[in-house]
């Protein structure tokens, strides 16, 4: 069973996550940034590099939230097409500025929908990203089944999440940065106290390394990359769906 943001309060974890984005979303980049001391913005770079090799690849960034990664593929790589889904409309709303800021409107198209669920036919892109959405599904086969199958064969998925860090001394200092301070700060600046409790407990309850492989395998894909970012804070996951 996973966490919800809401804990017992009324409602799915679906219908509470787009809840919580929706109320948290003006405040987000900025607590994003802050908590993070800007290292997410080092992590989706690289995701971004793993894509520039491709040649007009048709790309779909899930859980784009406010568009960050998005934005970073369609800045550095030349797609065809990026297309930008999210279940939250306060966060898309605030991506399609930033879009329009980037003069990306030509490459980015972003559309409310639940990754669970995807509107698009079978074999429809080249890449698939997600960046620390998978977290967030009610449902993470359901998400990384529909990840599988809107993949051309041979496409890629990469998944950038965050994961626990298991060595002396990063595993104590992220635990105590992760459960009390990052909580309480992130709750005075959104004002969703719930929100910034919800992170840490999601991240501790989520399966990272060999285990969130496990799960990309169940869904039909082959991890090929598995790579620790800053400690392990967060992990690089790559797969592949098999050519036939
Ligand atoms: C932590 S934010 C990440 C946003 C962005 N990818 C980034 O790197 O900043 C998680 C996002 O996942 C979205 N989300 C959660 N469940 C979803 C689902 N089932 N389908 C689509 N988006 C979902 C939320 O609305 C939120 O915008």
């Amino acid at each position: 069973m996973s966490v919800k943001p809401y804990g017992n309060q009324i409602g799915s974890k679906k219908e509470q996550v787009t809840q919580m984005f929706n109320r948290i979303a003006p405040k987000y980049d900025l607590l994003n940034h802050l908590l993070s001391f800007r290292i997410d913005k080092l992590w989706r770079r690289r995701v971004v590099k793993l894509i520039k090799p491709l040649r007009m690849p048709d790309v779909l960034d899930l859980a784009t939230g406010t568009g960050d990664l998005a934005i970073a593929i369609g800045r550095k790589v030349k797609p065809n097409v990026i297309y930008g889904v999210d279940i939250s409309s306060g966060m898309l709303a605030l991506a399609a500025k930033k879009v329009l800021k980037h003069q990306l409107q030509h490459k980015i198209v972003l559309k409310e929908g639940d990754s669970e669920n995807l509107p698009f036919e079978k074999h429809s892109f080249d890449v698939v990203t997600v960046a620390f959405g998978v977290r967030n599904f009610e449902n993470l086969q359901a998400g990384l089944s529909e990840m599988a199958r809107v993949l051309r064969p041979g496409g890629m998925v990469i998944v950038l999440e965050f994961s626990k860090p298991l060595s002396f001394p990063m595993k104590q200092l992220y635990r105590l940065y992760f459960t009390r301070i990052l909580p309480w700060w992130g709750g005075l600046i959104s004002r969703d106290k719930e929100a910034y409790s919800y992170l840490p407990a999601s991240v501790l309850q989520f399966p990272d390394g060999k285990d969130f492989d496990d799960e990309l395998v169940k869904a039909g894909l082959n991890p090929v990359r598995r790579w620790k970012q800053t400690f392990g804070i967060a992990t690089i996951y790559v797969a592949l769906k098999p050519e036939q």
